[in-house]
């Protein structure tokens, strides 16, 4: 997969793009991330990007000539590519989106700066906004490497052996279960002996239920959309009767 970022400090990313999963994931052509500068679009011996806002008001707003520029070079003519802005007023990412740009060949990302973008960029060059959370940061570059970094760890063969995305928090609608390495026993702490029984059967049944039991606990609304089966349904009827039976005791 490839994607393309336009940033006004590609430097930010590049850190860490060179590191860990994505590094190896770039460097096995897995996941192919260019960034680009969008200063090197601006036009004039200044390369402005950055104007103050018509009307008055506080802060400066990435002008639009530049971002329309980068857009159409990085683009050279490619049809169907998503264009993201990344912005505090898009859709929720989650890992639902995360998964629907993961089948996207391409993807081309916009980091805003400062008060944010020109409104005809919003309305005439991207074809989907995104946030990452309901809070401000000061520009798109840590937004972008969310997304790169979700993303990318659902591209085939990206994780490896390092890990299942498919029974990662989210990724089946619900929270996963514990895990745990050696030692055996940490100080009076020892891991659950059903792990270390071989059996993997019923390890994958005490993990399935410890995930719900987990996402019960801390996320119940989850439990709503999560596909579950009968078995998971008898367990959920059984950890109320637990809750109820202790309310009781009381
Ligand atoms: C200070 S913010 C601008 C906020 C803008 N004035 C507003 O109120 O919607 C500067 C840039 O940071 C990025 N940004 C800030 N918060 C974000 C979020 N929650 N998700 C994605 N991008 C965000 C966007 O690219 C935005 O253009």
């Amino acid at each position: 997969m490839r994607i393309d970022i336009v940033t006004l400090f590609p430097e930010m990313l590049s850190g860490y793009l060179g590191h860990s999963i994505l590094q190896r994931a770039q460097a096995a052509d897995l996941l192919d991330v260019r960034l680009h500068n969008l200063r090197d679009y601006a036009a004039g011996k200044h390369h402005v990007t950055d104007e103050p806002p018509f009307g008055g008001g506080g802060g400066m707003v990435l002008k639009p000539e530049p971002l329309f520029a980068a857009v159409a070079a990085v683009l050279a003519g490619a049809a169907d590519v998503p264009v993201v802005l990344l912005t505090p007023q898009g859709r929720l990412f989650s890992q639902p989106v995360a998964a629907e740009l993961a089948a996207q060949s391409r993807l081309l990302l916009l980091c805003g700066r400062y008060e944010g973008v020109d409104e005809r960029v919003r309305q005439y060059l991207v074809t989907d906004e995104i946030s990452i959370g309901d809070y401000v940061l000061t520009g798109g570059e840590l937004a972008a490497l969310v997304v790169v970094d979700a993303v990318a760890r659902l591209l085939p063969g990206v994780l490896g052996a390092e890990g299942a995305a498919e029974t990662d928090s989210h990724a089946t609608g619900l929270l996963e279960g514990p895990h745990y390495t050696r030692p055996g026993q940490f100080r009076t702490w020892p891991v659950p002996e059903i792990l270390r029984s071989g059996h993997a059967a019923n390890i994958a049944r005490w993990r399935r239920q410890q995930a719900l039991r987990r996402t019960w606990q801390r996320r119940p609304e989850l439990l709503l959309t999560a596909p579950l089966t009968d078995e998971d349904r008898y367990y959920l009827a059984i950890l109320a009767e637990e809750r109820a039976g202790a309310l009781r005791g009381r």
